[in-house]
């Protein structure tokens, strides 16, 4: 019976061999983890390591905030924090449709379908005429070319209505950096993607700095599509709210970052300026750096967020706009907005320490901070007190991998 037991030895050996390889792919990697590829992090975090920040172990790392209106539901709309693209239709993997080499620079890495999914509800799109229609292009001195034309607008807009339509409790806001000048242009490409039906009237827009109606209330209406342009015009033309009558903006590029003072871009009234309700934080360099990126959208962030909240009045960005959303070094912008949105909806530091329904000011401890893991070669030395509030360092996976492996070990032996 010799031959029989070694088979059924090899037999066991394969198996528990199997069941290792197969639990290591089920089992996902937590926030903070160490990891090998983004498929092994749970939902809603990539693996990453920041370079630039001296990290260079890839540990899972968040790209998704918290549903704004988690933990409380109902407030004015301008009681919440959005985290928002800029230039989010300028994707790493953009090619032109007519088949034109585009030189304009990228800002994010996934489609917009890919962002909404991930939470992003602030969409920065820049509209131009082209082509006989309207198109998305990151050009220079209004006209867009060959060169710097991405594709027809409505081919986005259709992805944002997409998402509406299948979603009928989200709320999202576009913001056209608008060069259209043909007759009724944005009308008939909102008309043509299907998300006419959906736009917030700016007649229900507060003028006077008083709040937005609620969330819940535009849901039930189903005006769901919040819809700016940056030229004054087109209110009256077409409705189309005009950006900086309702919102105050801080300078983007280099010089909005830096550290200390936070002032309006020159077509926004000053940022305290109360009458308007909303208030944008723009945090991203003038050269679109991906490698760069996973350091100023980490502290820095939040530092500037900070900032902009002294020069805004003490209000909260109800939208912050970033680039390469999905880079930080840990929390990243999904750590800014939840932190914005712990302050707006419940007072607390981050939106994670909230109680459902509690009184303002009623918060959850933050978590203890745990010791710094030892860092074996090649592992992040990162401590986990950087990690967003209300996360933990989960090393389960890691240990019942150890324990599978070592039963394995035995059965070699045996
Ligand atoms: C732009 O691209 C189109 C389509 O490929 C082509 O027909 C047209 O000649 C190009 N225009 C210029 C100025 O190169
Ligand atoms: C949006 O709808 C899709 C399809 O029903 C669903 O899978 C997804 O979880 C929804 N997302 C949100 C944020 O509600
Ligand atoms: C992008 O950022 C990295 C890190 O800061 C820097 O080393 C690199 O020179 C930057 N690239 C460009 C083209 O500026
Ligand atoms: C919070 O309040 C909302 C609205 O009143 C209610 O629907 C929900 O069930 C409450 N949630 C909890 C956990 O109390």
């Amino acid at each position: 019976m010799e031959g029989f037991d070694f088979f059924t030895k090899r037999f066991f050996l394969l198996m528990i061999t199997a069941f290792c390889l197969s639990s290591s792919f089920v089992l996902s990697l937590q926030l903070g983890e160490t990891c090998s590829s983004s498929s092994r992090c749970d939902a809603g975090l990539s693996c990453q390591s920041c370079p630039t920040n001296r990290n260079t172990g890839s540990t899972c790392s968040r790209i998704r905030p918290l549903n704004p209106t988690s933990k409380v539901n109902g407030l004015p709309f301008n009681k919440y924090s959005w985290l928002t693209t800029h230039n989010s239709y300028s994707i790493t993997s953009a090619k032109s449709t007519i088949g034109s080499f585009i030189i304009s620079p990228r800002n994010q890495e996934d489609s917009i379908t890919n962002q909404l999914k991930n939470g992003v509800r602030g969409i920065m799109l820049d509209v131009y005429d082209f082509r006989n229609d309207i198109w998305l292009c990151h050009s220079a001195g209004g006209t867009c070319f060959n060169f710097t034309a991405f594709q027809p607008a409505v081919n986005a807009l259709k992805e944002i209505n997409d998402f509406l339509e299948s979603n009928l409790s989200e709320i999202v806001t576009i913001i056209l950096e608008d060069y259209v000048t043909s007759s009724r242009g944005l009308t008939k490409v909102f008309k043509a993607s299907g998300l006419s039906k959906f736009l917030f009237p700016v007649s229900r827009m507060p003028k006077d700095g008083k709040d937005w109606p609620t969330v819940d209330d535009m849901v039930k209406q189903n005006q769901r599509l919040v819809v700016f342009t940056s030229k004054k015009g087109k209110e009256a033309s077409e409705g189309f709210a005009y950006q900086w009558d309702y919102m105050v903006e801080n300078q983007y590029g280099n010089d909005g970052m830096n550290d200390g003072s936070c002032t309006n871009r020159n077509e926004s009234p000053p940022l305290d300026t109360k009458s308007r309700s909303l208030v944008l934080q723009n945090y991203f360099i003038t050269n679109p750096n991906a490698t760069q990126a996973c350091a100023d959208n980490s502290s820095p962030l939040i530092k500037m967020m900070t900032t902009c909240h002294e020069a805004a009045g003490k209000r909260w960005p109800n939208f912050i706009a970033v680039d390469f959303y999905q880079r930080s070094d840990g929390g990243g912008a999904a750590e800014a907005v939840d932190a914005a949105n712990g302050r707006l909806t419940c007072g607390c530091d981050s939106l994670s320490l909230c109680k459902t329904n509690a009184t303002f000011g009623t918060c959850d401890a933050p978590p203890p901070k745990a010791a710094p893991k030892p860092a074996p070669g090649g592992e992040s030395t990162r401590n986990p007190s950087d990690l967003p509030a209300g996360s933990a360092v989960h090393t389960g996976t890691g240990l019942s991998s150890l324990v599978m492996i070592s039963v394995a070990t035995l059965l070699l032996w045996w």
